[in-house]
């Protein structure tokens, strides 16, 4: 199964990524989460992102293609791929089809009011990358899952976020409609608990297994 996750900025793409991932032994590709590790390397990559990604603004489209590119040639996508922040705008999803195709676009809708919280009081694993929120684990300052130290994402100050809630509005929204229109898209409603999200997107996949 080819799978694009869709959503605005903490909408939870990366939480439900992790369930989806684990289930169906598909590789979890997150742009987000490769700018985040050559940025920690200090990779060329790396320099240029952060530029970008400290503004709350998109790495530039031929940066990121070419990464999933070359991420979608090695042969654990030969089966398929759960595509987690990307495609973010109209080019990048173009460039997808060209590439790839996808099976299924899973929207995971979160109205806008919610998303400032949940990004603020997010915490991850510098070590295993799991995510967190201080709502469930106060001020723990280790990884429930593997005792890595938890950060707080550089970007994930309220500017910044809301830089990232107006891109996304502006640019990766559409991808909706794009969707839509291949008759590929499924909608689940993000703003309930985490584990019923995660049944709303198992409930789409089995259906179309
Ligand atoms: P990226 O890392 O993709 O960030 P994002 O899209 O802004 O999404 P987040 O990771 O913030 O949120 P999420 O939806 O994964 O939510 P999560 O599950 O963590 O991108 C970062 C930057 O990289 C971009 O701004 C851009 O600069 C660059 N970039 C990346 N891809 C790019 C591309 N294709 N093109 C160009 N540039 C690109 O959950 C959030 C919080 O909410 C957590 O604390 C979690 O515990 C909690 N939570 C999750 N689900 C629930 C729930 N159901 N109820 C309550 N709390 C919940």
């Amino acid at each position: 199964m080819k799978i694009v996750l869709l959503g605005a900025p903490g909408a939870g793409k990366g939480t439900q990524a992790f369930e989806i991932s684990k289930k169906y032994g598909l590789p979890h590709i997150s742009t987000g989460d490769i700018f985040r590790k050559n940025i920690k390397e200090k990779t060329p990559i790396g320099v240029v992102a952060k530029g970008y990604i400290d503004k709350g603004q998109l790495v530039p489209d031929e940066v990121t293609v070419e990464i999933v590119r070359q991420r979608l040639a090695e042969p654990d996508c030969e089966k398929g791929f759960l595509l987690d922040g990307f495609p973010r705008n109209t080019f990048q999803a173009q460039e997808l089809d060209k590439i790839a195709g996808v099976d299924v676009a899973i929207d995971v809708a979160v109205p806008f009011e919610r998303l400032l919280k949940r990004i603020t009081g997010r915490r991850v694993c510098s070590v295993c990358g799991e995510s967190f929120h201080v709502d469930n684990i106060g001020d723990e300052k280790k990884c429930r899952v593997c005792g890595g130290e938890l950060i707080q994402r550089a970007d994930d100050n309220e500017k910044t976020v809301n830089e990232r809630i107006k891109v996304y509005s502006e640019q990766t929204a559409p991808l909706i409609e794009y969707y839509k229109n291949k008759k590929v898209l499924k909608t689940v409603d993000g703003d309930k608990p985490v584990a019923a999200v995660t049944e709303s997107i198992f409930g789409v996949l089995d259906d179309l297994r």
